[in-house]
C-alpha cells in the first residue's frame, strides 16, 4: 500500500490541537476503542502483574498507565511525542496521586530512550497505527523487553478483507496515519524481531460498533461540545461525520479494523 508522507510533526499537530481534544471528547482519557474494559481484556491476556515495569509506547494523556497503575499495581513508564499530551499526563498524574509510580518522557518511540532488558512488558492501545515504521517499533520493543517479557497492543490495521488504495488512503488523510499495517503484517513483524507470538485477534465487529457508537454520541449529545473545539465549524464537523460514516462502512466489510496482540521474548 502507499504510505503517505505523514511523520510526527502532523502527529503533534493533530494532538496539540483541536483534534486531540474532540477525540478526548468522543473517547475520553484512554483515547483507545473500548476504554476500560478493552484495557482490562488486554491487561489480562498479558498476564501482568503487581510490581512489574510496563512501559506504555505513545502513552498520550496516561490515561493506560493510570489504568495500570491502580488496577494492577504495576511500575509505569511513559512515551509520547507530543507535548500537550506529555504535559497532561504528567498533571493527570499528579491529581490522581499516582505521580511517584509513573515516569513519562517525551520523545519519538522510533528511539526508544531506555536500556535493553528494561521491561516486563511493553504496551500500547491503539496509537502505533501513527507510527512511520512499524518494524523498526516492534525492534525497539523487542529491545527493551526482558527475556520472558511480554509485548501486548492493539492497533488500527487493514481488516482481513483488505483495502483498496483509495479506500486506504482516504481513511490515512482523515486519519494522518502514515499507513496501516495488517494483521498479518503485525505477526510477522513480530516473529522476525525474535518474539513468539501468543496470540493475534481481529477484533473487527467491535471496532464497527464503537465507530457507530462515536458517530451517534457526536451527532445526538454531544455537536454542542465538538463545535466549539473546532470553531463551530458546521462544513467541518459534517465533513468529519462523512469520513467516520465511510470508516464505520469499510469495519463492517471487515476491510478496516482493530487487533490485539500478545507475544513474549
Ligand atoms: C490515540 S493516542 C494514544 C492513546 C493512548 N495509547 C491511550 O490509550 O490513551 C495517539 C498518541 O500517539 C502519540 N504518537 C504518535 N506517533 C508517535 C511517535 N512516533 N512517537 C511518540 N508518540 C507518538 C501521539 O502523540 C498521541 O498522543
Amino acid at each position: 500500500m502507499k504510505r503517505l508522507n505523514i511523520g510526527l510533526k502532523e502527529v503533534q499537530g493533530v494532538y496539540d490541537g483541536p483534534e486531540g481534544k474532540l477525540w478526548e471528547l468522543i473517547m475520553g482519557e484512554q483515547i483507545h476503542i473500548g476504554g476500560f474494559m478493552e484495557s482490562m481484556v488486554m491487561a489480562k491476556k498479558a498476564g501482568i502483574k503487581e510490581g512489574q515495569k510496563v512501559l506504555d509506547l505513545c502513552s498520550a494523556l496516561g490515561g493506560g498507565l493510570r489504568f495500570l497503575v491502580k488496577n494492577f499495581k504495576v511500575q509505569g513508564f511513559g512515551l509520547d511525542g507530543t507535548k500537550t499530551m506529555f504535559d497532561e499526563a504528567k498533571k493527570r498524574a499528579q491529581a490522581e496521586k499516582v505521580a511517584d509510580k509513573i515516569e513519562f518522557k517525551l520523545g519519538n518511540v522510533l528511539d526508544i530512550p531506555w536500556s535493553e532488558g528494561t521491561f516486563d512488558v511493553v504496551w500500547g492501545e491503539d496509537a502505533w497505527c501513527y507510527v512511520t515504521d512499524k518494524d523498526k517499533l516492534v525492534q525497539g520493543a523487542a529491545k527493551v523487553l526482558k527475556k520472558g517479557g511480554t509485548l501486548a497492543f492493539s492497533d488500527w490495521i487493514e481488516g482481513p478483507a483488505g483495502l483498496t488504495e483509495a479506500e486506504a488512503e482516504r481513511v490515512n488523510k482523515f486519519m494522518k496515519f502514515p499507513y496501516m499495517e495488517s494483521g498479518k503484517g503485525y505477526e510477522a513483524i513480530i516473529k522476525k524481531h525474535g518474539l513468539t507470538l501468543k496470540s493475534s485477534e481481529d477484533l473487527g465487529p467491535h471496532f464497527a460498533s464503537c465507530i457507530d457508537l462515536y458517530i451517534r454520541m457526536l451527532s445526538e449529545q454531544l455537536t454542542f461540545d465538538a463545535l466549539r473545539i473546532i470553531g463551530d465549524n458546521m462544513e467541518m464537523f459534517k465533513g468529519m461525520g462523512g469520513e467516520m460514516a465511510f470508516m464505520a462502512d469499510l469495519a463492517r466489510k471487515g476491510k478496516f479494523s482493530r487487533g490485539r496482540f500478545i507475544a513474549v521474548k
